[in-house]
């Protein structure tokens, strides 16, 4: 079971493996993905009108996603992993200033929800039926790419869900109290 190999693991562990598993990938197929989606809007948004929605849906897309890797990135696994250290080894910590509320829950997993709809809007509009899609190579190439980041993408949303962020905020509310 995939759960399984989750649940014997560490924090940070589960948090090395969701950078290299997932946040490099994604990383990299935006890379991929702009070009091809400025191709698209280049060659052919004179001839399908819904590329301009498109185009518009990837840009708010990537810039919510990268938005949102950056967060964890820099702020929120490396608070996880410093309440953890603090609290299991006895770290001292700069008081309440370095418990502040940085791992918001519900706003990280509504972000989660959101990136979703935006797979299924993008997909959807490249499987409309009113362009003629299937010959257009490029088009199938970017639906097979999204798609498939779209599954992979459920899998880092339910660890982050499940192990990472109400870990963190069960830690940061400890350590509040604490200081309280
Ligand atoms: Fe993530
Ligand atoms: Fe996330």
């Amino acid at each position: 079971m995939v759960e399984e190999k989750f649940e014997k693991m560490s924090t940070e562990e589960i948090i090395n493996y969701i950078t290299v598993t997932f946040h490099e990938p994604i990383k990299k197929f935006f890379e991929e993905m702009t070009p091809k989606i400025d191709k698209i809007d280049k060659e052919y948004s004179w001839k399908y009108s819904k590329i301009d929605l498109l185009k518009e849906l990837y840009t708010q897309f990537h810039r919510e996603l990268m938005k949102h890797l950056t967060k964890e990135d820099l702020e929120v696994f490396p608070s996880v992993l410093k309440y953890e250290k603090v609290l299991e080894d006895g770290l001292e910590i700069q008081k309440n200033k370095e418990v502040e509320k940085i791992i918001n829950q519900i706003k990280m997993q509504n972000d989660h929800v959101e990136f979703q709809s935006y797979f299924y809007s993008i997909i959807d509009l490249l499987n409309s039926t009113d362009m003629n899609w299937k010959w257009i190579e490029d088009f199938e190439y970017v639906k097979d790419k999204f798609i498939t980041m779209w599954e992979e993408t459920k899998v880092h949303s339910m660890l982050e869900n499940t192990y990472i962020y109400p870990k963190g905020v069960l830690l940061q509310k400890k350590l509040q109290e604490m200081f309280s």
